[in-house]
C-alpha cells in the first residue's frame, strides 16, 4: 500500500497529539479514511536534547532544510509558536508542493491572507481548523453555512484557558494564578500565557473569523480588547449571587461596510447560550439570516482536541486531492479579499 507522507513542525502539546493519533491511537481509522497509510517522515523541533520517545526511523531535526530536502512530503503540520519562523517555513513548504495544516492563530491573524495567496499560487491547500476553537469543527461549519446563510453576528468564548480559569474561580473559589498554572500543566495555555489572559489569543481567533466571514478585518486599533487578568473572585461571586456568570466574550458583527469586533469579560444571564459553556470548552453563537441562532460547543484547547481538528484537515485534503478553484464559492481561501473563485485550503 502506498503511503501519505507527512511532516510535523513542532512536537509540543499539539504536535505530540497529532503524532500519537497518527502513529498509535487512530492509525487504523485514518488509513481507512485516507485510503493509504499515513507515514510521518520528519519532525522539526527547537531543542534536540529533549527526550521525545518517538519511532527511531523518523527524522527528528532542528534544521528545517533537512525536511525540505526530503524527496516528497505531501502534507506538513505546523504547530510551532509565533509568526517567525513559521511564516517562512509555511511559504517554503507550499512553494515546494506540500499542503499545509496550521494551528498557529497568531500567524494566521497576521499573515493569513498572504499565506492563502501563496497557497492559491501553488495550488496547494492551507487549512487551519485547529487555530480557532480547538476541536470544534467551526470553520468548516461556517464555510458550509455561508453558502446559504448570511452571518449577522458572532459571539464566542474562544479561549479555553480563560474559561477554565473563570469556571474554577467560581465553582472552587480557586486562586487565579493557581488555576492558570493548572491550565498550563494541562496543555491548554499558550507558551506565553499572557496571550490567554490578556484576551490576545481570543482576539487573533476573532480576526481569523472576520477574514473568513466578512473577507476583511477591522482596524486592529479600533478593537476593544480586555482580558480576564483583572477579574477578581469578588466580581465572580457577586455576579453569581445575582444569577450571572462572567465569560470572556469575543463579538463580531458587520455594520454597513464596517466590521465591529470586541473581546471583553461579560456577565451573561442563565438565558444566554454561553451561560453553560464551562471549563475548557469554547462556545460560539452564530446569528444567521436563514437557520436562525446556532450554538457550537466543545473542547477549545488541549492536545487531543486540537489534534482532532488538524487530522480532520488531513482527511479533508487527502479526500479532495488538489484545490478546486471553481467550487465551492465560500472557502478557507476566501481570506484572499476580492477573489471570486477561491480555492479551498
Ligand atoms: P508547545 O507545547 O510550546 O510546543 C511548541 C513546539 O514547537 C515544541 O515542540 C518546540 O520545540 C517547537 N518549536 C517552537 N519554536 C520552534 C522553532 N523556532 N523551530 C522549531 N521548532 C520550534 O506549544 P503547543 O501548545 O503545542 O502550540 C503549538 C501551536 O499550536 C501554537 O501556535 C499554539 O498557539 C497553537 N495551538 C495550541 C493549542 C493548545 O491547546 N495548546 C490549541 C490550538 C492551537 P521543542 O519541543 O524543542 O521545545
Ligand atoms: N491557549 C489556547 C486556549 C489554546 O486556551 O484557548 C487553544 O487555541
Amino acid at each position: 500500500m502506498s503511503s501519505l507522507k507527512v511532516a510535523l513542525l513542532g512536537l509540543g502539546t499539539v504536535g505530540k497529539g497529532v503524532y500519537e493519533s497518527i502513529i498509535q491511537t487512530h492509525e487504523k481509522k485514518l488509513t481507512e479514511a485516507v485510503g493509504k497509510k499515513v507515514e510521518i517522515v520528519g519532525v522539526l523541533v527547537k531543542d534536540h536534547q529533549k527526550e521525545r520517545g518517538i519511532k527511531k526511523d523518523i527524522l527528528v531535526t532542528t534544521d528545517v532544510n533537512q525536511i525540505l530536502k526530503l524527496p516528497h512530503v505531501d502534507i506538513v503540520f505546523e504547530a510551532i509558536v509565533g509568526i517567525e519562523p513559521a511564516n517562512t517555513y509555511i511559504r517554503q513548504f507550499l512553494e515546494k508542493g506540500s499542503h499545509v495544516i496550521s494551528a498557529n492563530k497568531q500567524l494566521l491573524a497576521y499573515k493569513g491572507k498572504e499565506l492563502a495567496e501563496v497557497a492559491n499560487k501553488y495550488n496547494r491547500f492551507l487549512t487551519f481548523e485547529a487555530a480557532v476553537a480547538g476541536g470544534i469543527p467551526l470553520l468548516r461549519t461556517i464555510i458550509q453555512l455561508l453558502q446559504v446563510n448570511g452571518i449577522t453576528k458572532l459571539e464566542g468564548i474562544l479561549n479555553g484557558t480563560s474559561n477554565y480559569i473563570l469556571s474554577k474561580m467560581r465553582t472552587e473559589q480557586s486562586n487565579f494564578n493557581e488555576v492558570l498554572k493548572e491550565a498550563q500543566d494541562l496543555g491548554y495555555a499558550e507558551a506565553d500565557p499572557s496571550s490567554d489572559v490578556l484576551g490576545t489569543d481570543a482576539f487573533y481567533k476573532l480576526m481569523i473569523l472576520s477574514n473568513l466571514i466578512y473577507q476583511k478585518q477591522p482596524n486592529w486599533e479600533n478593537v476593544n480588547k480586555v482580558g480576564v487578568n483583572e477579574v477578581s473572585q469578588a466580581d465572580i461571586l457577586i455576579g453569581e449571587r445575582l444569577g450571572f456568570r462572567l465569560k470572556l466574550v469575543a463579538t463580531l458583527q458587520k455594520k454597513e461596510q464596517d466590521v465591529l469586533a470586541e473581546v471583553r469579560p461579560v456577565f451573561v444571564s442563565n438565558e444566554h447560550p454561553l451561560y453553560n459553556v464551562e471549563g475548557v470548552d469554547n462556545g460560539i453563537v452564530l446569528n444567521t439570516d436563514l437557520v436562525g441562532t446556532l450554538l457550537l460547543q466543545g473542547p477549545g484547547a488541549g492536545s487531543l482536541a486540537t489534534a482532532s481538528a488538524m487530522i480532520e484537515d488531513l482527511v479533508y485534503i487527502s479526500q479532495k486531492g488538489t484545490p478546486n478553484i471553481q467550487t465551492p464559492r465560500f472557502s478557507y481561501n476566501s481570506l484572499v479579499e476580492g477573489k471570486e473563485e477561491p480555492s479551498i485550503w
